[in-house]
């Protein structure tokens, strides 16, 4: 029985096993698919169980993106500029860390059919998945990309690997196009201490969370006359990617799936 895993601290709340768990049932796959709670110190090993084919694949999430790098033989130019590895393959014995997350993003804003070209996007947060959320918008040609984090340093952390970023001190606000929730403010009901009514209304409040389905921030952002979405299509669409490149099938979308990742 192949057996897949998706590692990060917390853990708890990932869907990942059911989404990849429902696709071995549906394409009649023998291959089975766990979380795990992990520390640094177990990754050297978990890793090396993909060499040894005692684990076939794994699903990195927070707060490991990065830190699995040096145990990888090979990074994806996407996993490279971002620094950040969300899924780890063997390919020809050597492990190889990808990025699903540009993809996710990307084929989720595809979805929403929004045009990015152009817009003045304002990031709040600069966690595991900020890289690839600005990798993604400077292919789709934005005109500004603003990281405001409350760790400043995180955010400066985020110039060395783009050009052209700018920073914004957390607590304070400016004039945009779309504003990106990717931090984790909204997990517990949380709110954000920002007046995002200032700037006028027809812009795009996207959340990176998508449990709950909307967050206060969404909630603001659509009674102040805003189109939102959460993150959930971004969710689903770096499962589908990570599917493809271990199994070289495209797992299919429907509402029995977007159903079972209901929280219950
Ligand atoms: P990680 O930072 O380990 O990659 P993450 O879930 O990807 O984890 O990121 C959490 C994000 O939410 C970070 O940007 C974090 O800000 P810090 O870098 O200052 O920690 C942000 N965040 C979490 N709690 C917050 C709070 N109470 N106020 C503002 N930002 C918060």
């Amino acid at each position: 029985m192949k057996k897949y895993f998706v590692i990060g601290n917390p853990i708890d709340h990932s869907l990942s096993p059911r989404i990849h768990n429902f696709w071995f049932k549906k394409n009649n796959m023998k291959a089975e698919y766990y979380k795990k709670k992990a520390i640094d110190t177990d990754l050297k090993f978990l890793i090396s169980m993909v060499k040894e084919k005692k684990i076939n694949g794994i699903n990195v999430t927070v707060p490991f993106k990065k830190i699995v790098i040096p145990y990888l033989d090979k990074l994806s130019l996407e996993a490279e500029k971002t620094q950040s590895v969300n899924t780890i393959t063997l390919n020809d014995d050597k492990l190889v860390g990808h990025n699903t997350d540009i993809f996710g993003f990307t084929k989720a804003i595809e979805n929403l059919r929004y045009n990015m070209i152009g817009k003045k996007v304002l990031i709040l947060g600069a966690g595991g998945v900020v890289p690839s959320i600005i990798f993604a918008l400077k292919k789709m040609n934005v005109s500004q990309i603003i990281v405001s984090n409350r760790t400043k340093k995180k955010a400066e952390n985020l110039k060395k690997l783009f050009h052209n970023l700018e920073l914004l001190d957390w607590g304070n606000i400016v004039d945009f196009d779309v504003v990106i929730n990717a931090t984790s403010l909204g997990l517990n009901k949380e709110t954000i201490n920002l007046d995002f009514s200032k700037f006028g209304n027809n812009k795009l409040f996207y959340d990176v969370i998508y449990n709950p389905t909307e967050t206060n921030f969404l909630k603001v952002g659509k009674k102040l006359g805003n189109k939102t979405e959460n993150g959930k299509n971004m969710f689903v669409y770096q499962a589908l990617e990570a599917f493809k490149i271990w199994h070289g099938i495209e797992p299919q979308i429907n509402e029995e799936l977007l159903e079972i990742l209901n929280d219950d």
